[in-house]
């Protein structure tokens, strides 16, 4: 067959290959795999609508609330006048600064609480007051009379104005990155841009709170339950009894949820005043407003090589945006030295501070830009140096963490990509751009990129109780956004318990349950696999003391009623290695107590490579994505059907990033130009092809008993990278700054 036929014969394999789960279980090349594939524990309450999201909770005699946001970047509010708003029928209350406490003492180390309502006005959006209304028609109407008097200052919103600050981070340092570019024999060099993107999650911000006998309950979609109750207890002067915060359903996190969100104090403190529960849902407008984001970035990368052909110094220079305060530091070296053991690195990063809301964490916050930026440099240094981009990489296997020279525990990277290039066909690419198109001209272009995400841990504490009614429950920390956090936690649960997956509750995100600890990072599963597995192993040591040598038949429900036990139950804590009752005391007092990726005698991360087909259109310069294959090294896999969907949704993001998404600020004003989805475009379904999955599921060594690392975030790194290098494979030119457009390639 010629090339034509081949092309046409592998685009009718990809398209007829919409489900590669199937396919995994006979593919005898990967590791034997321990868990079985299960549906997720929530996918019949999530088809049948019924599994319920922070603004589900109804409540009886409940008020409806809408912020009025800011129309200045920079200033003060000298006046609101409330009269017009409290025409409005229906309307019960308008919240302005003087109804919220002032400002609490700090706490060290914990940050400032984000500010309830007031006059200083850091970045156009804010919330100047709050409407209380008994419908949310009245609400709105009502926040849209009400016109604040403003003084207005000087402001600087684009990451370009001048003499804005620049305040430099520490630097990265690793050997002697600057003597060794000097003996280079090859030098690649130049600057990546990401832009600043929001997240749209479906679920938009909201807060119900109710205000009942001296507790307040907190209803939200949030990734922290723990971090708002404390930040509700130091903003309204509450106890730790009186605040309980549930999160049972995240319609989507990704980091926008991770931190306390701007409305949940104001919502709080409503119902606390008004003796009434109060729900308020931001529209799409204000979320892009008031929610953290992923702020632009700048990555300058210089690359040597020597007479050996491998990368033999890196010097990284990195920028990018942040608000007046923000703590999101410009950490984008976190993972780009231990990738490819290159011992020679040095990197440095600043904050340029801007009136803007606080940027924040946003899917693969620092690995995503950060893996565009040098996946492309790397594939730009090999092409340089005349070699194949996979065969490249594969020079790179790294043993050791340059900056610490701890060992890397489990680093499978090199059997990501070998098996990545396998299932892609890689062998078939020709190397020179332009050279692979279909007869009517599109252009055909075979890109490759490789993420690493860190390998974090934080202590929880469980309780586990089998009950002789044929239930049972396991209440730990976590959040369930969507990644499957439930699911993960049955799969282990039930192949190490004899109960009745039915029957078991699996109660996470609720203060009132258990320490809770935030959800983010790709940490859920190395932190709650483990403990439940403790949990198992300890309730069947109960079990067996407690039947003291009565043999009883059936499964553990059927075993406590024989011996007329009603339930029986164990606590059980966890840690991360290096971890102690220290960090057991910050889960309880609702910090953070992460550790990683750095343990006391190894480094440990998680990996992905990414191979990626793109077609551009000859005469409109359309870029498509028919087919993407991605194999990751996450150590084992505890639900592998999660898993698989974690990785799809990082590469439908990481394409999005890649052809679609940036927030655009206005100069004039501040704040953001396109706020809503008609303006701000992410990927929707026609923009998706084909999706191949590989899981390489070999477990780390020494992170935890089970083996595991973790898996989320790293799904998105080095996904754009690819599209980059993709695009100059069909097209033979390079694009550094995204979103990639058809203008770029006219
Ligand atoms: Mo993730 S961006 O750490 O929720």
């Amino acid at each position: 067959t010629g090339p034509r036929q081949w092309l046409q014969d592998r685009t009718r394999r990809a398209h007829g290959r919409r489900c590669s789960h199937d396919r995994r279980w006979k593919d005898s090349r990967l590791s034997n795999v321990l868990f079985p594939d299960r549906a997720r524990v929530d996918a019949r309450e999530k088809v049948l609508g019924t599994a319920k999201y922070g603004a589900d909770f109804a409540i009886h005699d409940m008020l409806y609330a809408m912020q009025v946001p800011a129309t200045i970047a920079r200033g003060q509010v000298t006046a609101v006048s409330i009269d017009a708003a409290m025409r409005v029928p229906g309307v019960v209350r308008v919240l302005t600064a003087t109804d919220f406490p002032p400002p609490p003492p700090a706490v060290p180390g914990a940050g400032p609480p984000p500010p309830m309502i007031v006059t200083d006005i850091s970045y156009r959006g804010q919330p100047v007051a709050l409407v209380v209304a008994e419908s949310i028609e009245a609400a709105i109407e009502a926040a849209e009379a009400i016109r604040p008097v403003y003084e207005s200052v000087g402001f600087a919103a684009v990451i370009d104005a001048p003499g804005v600050p620049h305040e430099r981070a520490k630097d990265v340092v690793a050997g002697d990155a600057v003597a060794k570019m000097a003996r280079a024999t090859t030098r690649h060099e130049a600057e990546y841009v990401s832009p600043a993107q929001h997240h749209n999650p479906m679920e938009l911000l909201s807060t119900t709170a109710h205000w009942q006998g001296g507790v307040l309950t907190v209803y939200e979609g949030t990734q922290s339950t723990n971090l708002v109750k404390g930040v509700l207890m130091r903003n309204l002067r509450l106890t730790s009894d009186q605040v309980v915060v549930k999160s049972p359903q995240i319609g989507g996190g990704f980091g926008q949820k991770g931190s306390v969100q701007r409305q949940t104090t104001l919502v709080a403190r409503a119902a606390m005043l008004l003796g009434r529960p109060v729900k308020m849902v931001a529209p799409r407008g204000q979320v892009f407003h008031n929610a953290t984001f992923r702020p632009r970035s700048r990555h300058r990368i210089e690359l040597g090589s020597d007479a050996s052909g491998r990368i033999s110094a890196i010097r990284y220079d990195v920028d990018h945006q942040a608000s007046r305060s923000s703590q999101f530091g410009p950490d984008y070296h976190e993972h780009v030295p231990q990738m490819y053991g290159v011992a020679d690195y040095l990197g440095t990063a600043a904050d340029i501070r801007l009136d803007t809301q606080d940027p924040g964490y946003m899917r693969c916050p620092y690995p995503h830009p950060a893996a565009f930026a040098f996946e492309s440099a790397v594939d730009e240094l090999a092409f340089k140096l005349g070699e194949d981009p996979v065969a490249f990489r594969l020079k790179h296997h790294a043993e050791v963490d340059p900056l610490n020279g701890k060992p890397l525990s489990s680093t499978f990277l090199n059997d990501c990509i070998t098996e990545g290039a396998r299932r892609f066909g890689w062998d078939e690419r020709t190397a020179a751009p332009g050279s692979m198109r279909l007869p009517d001209g599109t252009q055909i272009g075979w890109g490759m990129g490789c993420g690493a995400y860190p390998v974090l841990t934080h202590p929880s504490i469980a309780t586990l109780r089998v009950r002789a009614d044929g239930t049972s429950r396991f209440a730990v920390a976590g959040h369930e956004m969507g990644q499957g956090i439930r699911s993960m936690l049955e799969q282990v649960l039930i192949r190490d318990l004899a109960i009745d997956p039915a029957g078991l509750e699996l109660a996470i995100g609720d203060t009132s349950v258990a320490p809770q600890h935030t959800t983010a990072g790709s940490w859920g599963t190395a932190s709650g696999a483990p403990v439940a597995a403790e949990a198992a192993a300890k309730l069947n040591l109960a079990m067996t003391d407690l039947l003291a040598g009565r043999k009883i038949v059936g499964n553990l429900h059927q075993q406590l009623a024989a011996i007329r036990r009603p339930y029986l139950e164990i606590e059980v804590s966890h840690v991360g290695p290096g971890q102690g009752a220290k960090d057991l005391t910050t889960l309880r007092a609702g910090g953070y107590a992460i550790t990683g990726p750095e343990y006391p005698a190894f480094t440990t991360f998680s990996y992905i490579a990414h191979f990626v087909e793109v077609r551009v259109e000859p005469r409109t310069r359309r870029i498509r994505v028919p087919r993407v294959v991605s194999v990751v090294d996450c150590g084992r896999v505890v639900s592998p059907r999660t898993a698989e969907s974690q990785v799809r949704g990082g590469v439908v993001w990481g394409v999005s990033a890649a052809l679609r998404e940036a927030t655009e600020v206005d100069p004039r004003y501040g704040g953001w130009l396109n706020n809503d989805l008609a303006d701000y475009y992410v990927a929707v379904n026609a923009d998706i092809g084909d999706i191949e999955v590989g899981l390489i599921d070999k477990p780390d060594p020494l992170v935890n008993a089970l083996g595991v690392k973790g898996l989320g975030e790293v799904a998105m790194s080095g996904v754009s990278g690819a599209v980059a290098n993709a695009i100059f494979h069909a097209t033979g030119k390079r694009l550094r700054e995204m979103p990639f457009r058809i203008e770029d390639l006219l």
